[in-house]
This record gives C-alpha cells, sequence and structure tokens, in this order.
C-alpha cells in the first residue's frame, strides 16, 4: 500500500501586487457583492470573469426561499458569459463576499464544490486553465487552475 499526498500551490498577495487588469476584475467582483440578492444567508458574494476576447462579465449570488432554486456567484457569472459569448473562453475569475455585518471578509472565500465543478467543465470547454483570484481584505489567494482546488477532477466527458 502507498500514501499519495496530494498538493495544492495557491499564492496568496496583496490586492496592489496584482497586475492592474486583475486588480480591476477584483474590483468589479467588490462591487458585485453590494448587487447580490442573498436575503436568505445575508451572505453577499460577487464575482467577475475575464473573457478571452477582454470583456469582463459580472455575477453575483441569486437566492431563493427554495434553496436549490438559488445560483452562486460564480455559477451566474460563468452562465452569463456562456449565454453571452459562447465561443469565448474565460481566461480569469475574481471572487469577493461580504457578510451578514456588510463587511468584506477577512480571508477568501473559495468556491463550493459545484461552482468548482462548473470551473471543470469550463476548463475542458475551452481547453485552457481558468486562473482564480480569491480576495479577502487580509490578502488575494490566486490559484492558477481548478485542479489546485479540486484535486482528482473528474472531467471525462
Ligand atoms: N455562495 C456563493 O455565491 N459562492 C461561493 O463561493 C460560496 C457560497 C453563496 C451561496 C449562498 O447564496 C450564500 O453564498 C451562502 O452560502
Amino acid at each position: 500500500m502507498e500514501e499519495l499526498t496530494l498538493k495544492s500551490k495557491i499564492l496568496a498577495c496583496q490586492k496592489e501586487e496584482l497586475a492592474p487588469l486583475e486588480q480591476q476584475l477584483v474590483e468589479m467582483a467588490i462591487q458585485q457583492t453590494e448587487k447580490s440578492y442573498a436575503p436568505h444567508s445575508h451572505f453577499r458574494v460577487g464575482a467577475a470573469l475575464l473573457l478571452q476576447n477582454g470583456k469582463m462579465i459580472a455575477g453575483c449570488n441569486q437566492e431563493n426561499a427554495v434553496l436549490p432554486a438559488g445560483i452562486c456567484a460564480e455559477r451566474s457569472a460563468i452562465f452569463s458569459a456562456g449565454a453571452q459569448f459562447p465561443n469565448e473562453a474565460v481566461t480569469t475569475i475574481a471572487i469577493a463576499a461580504r457578510d451578514a455585518q456588510g463587511e468584506l471578509t477577512e480571508d477568501p472565500v473559495s468556491p463550493c464544490g459545484i461552482c468548482r465543478q462548473v470551473i471543470v467543465e469550463t476548463e475542458t470547454r475551452f481547453q485552457r486553465p481558468v486562473r482564480i483570484l480569491l480576495y479577502g481584505k487580509k490578502h488575494v489567494y490566486i490559484v492558477d487552475g481548478i485542479s489546485q482546488l479540486l484535486p482528482l477532477t473528474f472531467s471525462e466527458f
């Protein structure tokens, strides 16, 4: 028997250390937290995508009293991009969140399992990794590709 240790590489930096375009994307994700519809959890999440053609697409969580009917910020942005620009690869996604007190989270918030699987399919669809920027007041995590967040990825489709 052999023990396998799986490692993820994540870089932590300050927002100001990001390239200007990536800072802009993070700012858009932060702004999107204000537009979130989260009357049930009061946890407002914003997402912003950068597409290959340079367009930025915004998303935010949309809740519903019938819980599974709601959607996370990440999927709202990815599906919106798919509807508007079906042939454009997603190069980067930025995510930010505000807690029930209205404060931006100290630590980065990372995508839920379903959103991770949707990012897997986005990478497979466009044959390129999606760079993931997770904002927190303390630091921003830079994740180069969903495999860093979802090891042993299911992508047999
Ligand atoms: N949520 C997101 O939008 N993205 C995440 O990465 C984590 C969770 C939403 C779902 C729900 O509306 C609220 O945050 C609380 O879980």
